[in-house]
């Protein structure tokens, strides 16, 4: 009976040491561990021995079963190296590692993420107004007459209903002041649309951020100081800005703002960036009827308003000749603004 568990441990051994893989080294622990292995079977026999004989039979059994058993953990292990070591060869570990494309913010998010950053520095907080307006808040509140040319089929997008898609960002200063009680001072980045023909510097969708401020005494030096400011930022310090006398029907006096900047390539020259003004007391007094209140009494306050182009931002900050690349979501164009 001794004997035989020491052949029983000589031949498992015998079996683990010649597994080549996994699954012969399982078929070698049934074939001695299993409930029919030959180690479990002569286990059994235990009942057959004198009892005088039982305790160093069990002691013999018991350290066969150890040796068994650790022979195959220590196979196992040496068996999982092996396939690791397979797995990698061929493989340089030295090798950089392959770079992860993350992308990059559009040209347009970086203009705008800056002049927001700029303005509400100076106080101004974000407002918003919807994209398919009506023609009150686009044009009737904003003090432009019926048979203005921004009105016209040609140039703006109606719908059928007689809604419009807003032609400027400037509806969201009549939709805010109607919320709010003055003082205000906000700003509203957002798209705007005209019925422009296709080019390279026309989109029939654009982008305006637009700028309001009221208050009691708000003046024309503030709306000068703070655009200044703003454009100098934007551009550079040292960076000129002029107040060019213009018209718009809800600013008096109105102005464009020109700045004189060398975009690549190019000799400096005057751009024009913005269009701004005093808010012409008409918009307040058709707020004070809206409203139904005299918070906006033209008499009582006075404010500013701004509105430019960030496309056009853009294409002057990187020297980008055509508006269309704005749009086209080109990445070997994209990619130059990571
Ligand atoms: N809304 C004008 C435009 O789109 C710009 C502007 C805004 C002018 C605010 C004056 C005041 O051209």
């Amino acid at each position: 009976m001794n004997e035989s568990i020491g052949s029983i441990q000589t031949a498992a051994l015998a079996q683990i040491a010649a597994a080549t893989d996994v699954r012969t080294l399982d078929d070698a622990r049934v074939a001695v561990l299993g409930k029919k292995g030959t180690l479990s079977l002569a286990a059994a026999g235990i009942k057959e021995v004198p009892p005088q004989e039982k305790a160093a039979f069990g002691q013999l059994l018991n350290a066969a079963r150890t040796a068994i058993t650790a022979a195959l953990a220590e196979k196992q292990a040496a068996l999982r190296e092996q396939a690791d070591r397979a797995a990698l060869a061929g493989i340089d570990l030295t090798l950089p590692a392959r770079r992860v494309p993350v992308g990059s913010l559009h040209p347009l998010t970086l203009i705008r993420d800056q002049a927001i950053g700029i303005l509400r520095r100076m106080g101004f907080a974000l407002a918003d107004g919807p994209e398919i307006e009506d023609e009150f808040h686009c044009f009737d509140a904003l003090n432009t007459p019926a048979d203005h040319p921004a009105r016209n089929e040609k140039d703006t997008f109606y719908f059928d209903s007689g809604k419009l898609l807003r032609t400027h960002t400037s509806s969201v200063q009549i939709r805010t002041m109607e919320s709010q009680p003055p003082p205000l001072r906000i700003i509203a980045p957002g798209s705007a649309y005209r019925r422009d023909e296709i080019d390279a510097t026309h989109l029939s969708a654009f982008n305006q951020l637009e700028g309001l401020y009221v208050d009691r005494e708000v003046s024309l030096p503030d709306l000068k100081g703070t655009l200044e400011y703003f454009f100098r930022e934007m551009f550079g310090t040292s960076t000129e800005v002029r107040f060019r006398p213009h018209f718009f029907p809800f600013t008096e006096p109105s102005f464009e703002i020109d700045v004189k900047l060398q975009i690549k390539g190019q000799t400096p020259r005057w751009i024009e960036v913005a269009g701004c003004g005093m808010v012409d007391p008409a918009v307040f007094e058709s707020l004070s009827q809206s409203r139904k209140d005299q918070a906006y009494d033209p008499e009582q306050v006075t404010g500013f308003a701004f509105g430019m182009g960030l496309d056009r931002l853009a294409m002057i900050r990187w020297g980008i000749k055509d508006i269309r690349l704005l749009i086209e979501n080109d990445v070997r164009f994209l990619k130059q603004f990571a």
